[in-house]
């Protein structure tokens, strides 16, 4: 169960023809695919919830918040995308240093993160788009889009076109990318500049309204943090700060991807660092811009929890700004979509080309040079996801899933400097082991605002992981089979 896959034997697999997939992307590639996929729901949608709710105009500092622990997290992964450039990231990080069950707990735990989260966004985009042709004059009729739908089919459109992209070909997919990224970032730009006009001082104060206590949200909906510790929830003030961190997380969420995609990545020991790092600063940087116009534009308790950017326009007499902003984040959320579901294809290419599931599924398209088997099957399952499950309550799923990967690949790069201290690190992790302690403790103050129920699915989810392993992977296993593992560092 604690057999681990040797790091040299997990590069010499990306070797084989038959799974090679092809190396194309750049720095500026992966930095475009880092903002395509971070910049999204967070800033488009929860800014306003977080800002009315929790934290007032003092949003920003949540994000800032946020945005610290995540950085704390990515200094991880950049070390480990550098090392080991191969396609699966945490899964493939956790198989060379903690072992196979962990890997594979691991890549069942990614799906939560990728797949998931995919339909999450998705519905969101969906939201946006009937939004859109509302404006426009041709509403969607109520029973294909929207809330009470039976079938969310905009949704369901949007990925499966999505999957047609991602078949194709990884170039195609940072190409379209790359359009649409452009796109988002102006229209982000475009709210900071335009919305600097209408902001109004007074807006400002207080900066950090006074505290709150809310009442206890009894039960399954409360808090693990709560529950354990009796600790009241509170909104606003310094409290309010962090608990609206761990919400507007989400917003985050992303950075990591662009380590899976580092088995097509040219200069992966260069790039890896360039493209996680960068892409993260980019994205913070324009968070705490938005937030801080849009809380400036509006006082607090008036901004709209759906659409508050385009809202806060229309709030100030500019609705023509409000539809440019919905179309950008229309573009903004394809891209978190294509390149959410990029991320899942490649985590299970990595563990099927492991045998942990049917090897069949790492086939790579002759043609197209992508692993299209596994494509086309995450998109029909993300699609029927979208089209068919109501997925509010599960987006903190999301985030629980994420921030336990974080956990594991922090504790991860303290783990493999002790096992493998030989191997060449291109980039390493600055003041080890402080800065990844910190990263795991930041991540497990995040996962205990989660509220109880949550925690009940995610442990639901992992215990049907567990089963499976022991009824497949654990006797398919390639390192398994072919003995050649290393003995467990424990
Ligand atoms: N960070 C991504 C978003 O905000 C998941 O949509």
């Amino acid at each position: 169960m604690f057999r681990t896959k040797p790091i040299e034997q997990s590069i010499r697999d990306t070797e084989e023809p038959e799974y090679r997939l092809r190396r194309r992307l750049s720095a500026v590639d992966l930095a475009v695919f880092g903002v395509g996929v971070i910049v999204g729901t967070g800033i488009f949608v929860l800014t306003g919830q977080v800002a009315r709710d929790t934290a007032g105009p003092a949003v920003a500092l949540s994000f800032v918040a946020a945005g610290i622990v995540c950085a704390l997290a990515a200094l991880c992964y950049a070390e480990f995308a550098a090392t080991v450039p191969v396609a699966g990231s945490a899964y493939t990080y956790s198989y060379a240093t903690l072992g196979e069950f962990p890997a594979w707990i691991i890549g069942w735990d990614l799906m939560l993160e990728l797949a998931l989260g995919a339909a999450v966004v998705s519905v969101g985009w969906s939201g946006y788009f009937g939004s859109l042709l509302s404006s426009l004059g041709v509403p969607l009729p109520a029973s294909i889009a929207g809330e009470d739908a039976l079938i969310n089919l905009p949704a369901m459109i949007v990925v499966l076109l999505l999957t047609a992209i991602l078949v194709a070909g990884i170039k195609l997919s940072s190409r379209t990318t790359l359009v649409l990224v452009t796109v988002k970032v102006a229209v982000v730009l475009l709210v900071i500049v335009a919305g600097l006009f209408f902001i109004k001082g007074a807006n400002y104060t207080p900066f950090i309204p006074p505290s709150e206590a809310t009442p206890g949200v009894a039960g399954l909906g409360a808090p693990l943090i709560q529950v354990i510790f009796g600790v009241t929830p509170t909104a606003y003030g310094v409290a309010g700060i962090f608990s609206a961190a761990a919400i507007v997380f989400f917003a985050f969420i992303g950075f990591d991807i662009v380590a899976t995609a580092a088995e097509e990545t040219k200069n992966p020991q260069r790039d890896m660092p360039i493209g996680i790092l960068g892409s993260l600063a980019i994205c913070t940087a324009l968070y705490v811009a938005v937030s801080l116009v849009v809380v400036g534009m509006q006082p607090y308790t008036q901004l709209s929890t759906s659409a508050p950017l385009a809202d806060a326009f229309t709030a100030v007499g500019q609705p023509w700004l409000a539809t440019v902003i919905s179309i950008g984040a229309i573009a903004g959320l394809t891209t978190v979509v294509l390149i959410m579901m990029l991320g899942q294809s490649r985590v299970l290419f990595a563990m099927s080309r492991d045998n942990l599931l049917p090897r069949g599924l790492a086939a790579v398209h002759p043609r197209f040079g992508t692993p299209a088997r596994v494509t086309v099957i995450i998109g029909v399952v993300v699609a029927l996801l979208a089209g068919f499950i109501p997925l509010a309550a599960l987006a903190e799923l999301v985030n629980i899933g994420t921030l336990f990967a974080f956990i594991v690949v922090s504790a991860g790069v303290v783990i493999l400097r002790r096992t493998r201290p030989d191997l060449p690190r291109a980039f390493r992790t600055p003041l080890v082991p402080l800065i990844p302690i910190l990263s795991v403790l930041a991540c497990l103050y995040l996962m205990l605002n989660l509220p109880v129920e949550t925690w009940l699915r995610f442990v639901v989810w992992m215990l049907i992981g567990v089963a499976l392993y022991f009824l497949y992977g654990r006797r398919h296993s390639r390192v398994g089979l072919e003995g050649t593992s290393e003995a467990s560092p424990r």
